[in-house]
């Protein structure tokens, strides 16, 4: 005799998100309710996107790649940052609270604007290879070996998704809008790292070496707890630090 199935009982979810319009002078800031059945392997993501087409098509949040590679879902859930489309409702109580990150631009609900704010970090650090003199040379020159565990040292670093859950995590970064967070440190000690990179440590330390950079860190360690690649953010902060002790 084949065995009866059991019955998945899906559960009720509330799902609370705080919506705003900073576009409209008329918004004000406030929880709407959204009541929906969880499905097997739900993720917020799919639950965001049914209470769009289901219940409120004007809901605002950002997604591309649905994978956690893009970076664009990141959110406040139940007070923590986190992926939207990494985080499965079931890993979730009922009740449920999104808002949006914290110190980035707010387009709207749980969008807001990271790209800008990357990008100014970007532009402050200078986060490209700066390798005077080769403009004009060959190809074959261009190329350089690498040992294979500094290029897996590298790759590591770059794994970082700028999806700012790490600036999110941050008491330091909520209080001062000028500090490049672990995402920032994170990207000195990936060119510091890359012997293509020609600046000198120096220079390096001109950039991150004050209170907007590795000196505003208080050791909080929220953003390697929130980081959803797992980056090892508090260990490249700290030995930034030790290599500016010995310049
Ligand atoms: Fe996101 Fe981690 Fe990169 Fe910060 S370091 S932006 S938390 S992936
Ligand atoms: Fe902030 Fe991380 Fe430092 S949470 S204070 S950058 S250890
Ligand atoms: Fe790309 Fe979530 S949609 S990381």
């Amino acid at each position: 005799m084949s065995a009866i199935p059991v019955q998945q009982v899906g559960r009720t979810l509330y799902i609370h998100i705080l919506r705003h319009n900073p576009c409209d002078p008329l918004s004000e800031a406030h929880l709407q309710t959204f009541e929906l059945e969880e499905a097997d392997a739900m993720t917020l993501f799919i639950a965001l996107n049914e209470i769009r087409e289901n219940h409120d098509p004007s809901l605002q949040f950002d997604f591309v790649c649905r994978a956690g590679i893009c970076g664009s879902c990141g959110m406040i859930i139940n007070g923590r940052p986190g992926l939207a489309c990494r985080t499965l409702t079931k890993d979730l109580p009922d009740n449920i609270t999104l808002a949006p990150l914290p110190a980035f631009e707010l387009i709207g609900d749980l969008s807001v604007n990271t790209g800008k704010w990357m990008r100014g970090m970007s532009e402050q650090l200078e986060t490209w290879v700066h390798s005077q003199g080769l403009e004009n040379a060959d190809i074959d020159s261009l190329e350089q070996t690498m040992e294979p565990e500094l290029a897996e040292q590298l790759y590591e670093l770059e794994r970082c998704i700028e999806c700012g859950c790490c600036i999110a995590a941050c008491g330091t970064a909520l209080m001062r809008e000028d500090f490049i967070g672990a995402v920032g440190l994170n990207q000195i000690t990936r060119f510091q790292l890359d012997p293509r990179d020609q600046r000198s440590d120096a220079q390096f330390y001109q950039l991150v070496g004050d209170d907007s950079g590795v000196f505003g860190c208080m050791t909080l360690l929220g953003c390697e707890d929130m980081c959803p690649k797992q980056l090892p953010l508090a260990t490249q902060i700290a030995f930034l630090r030790r290599r500016m002790a010995m310049v």
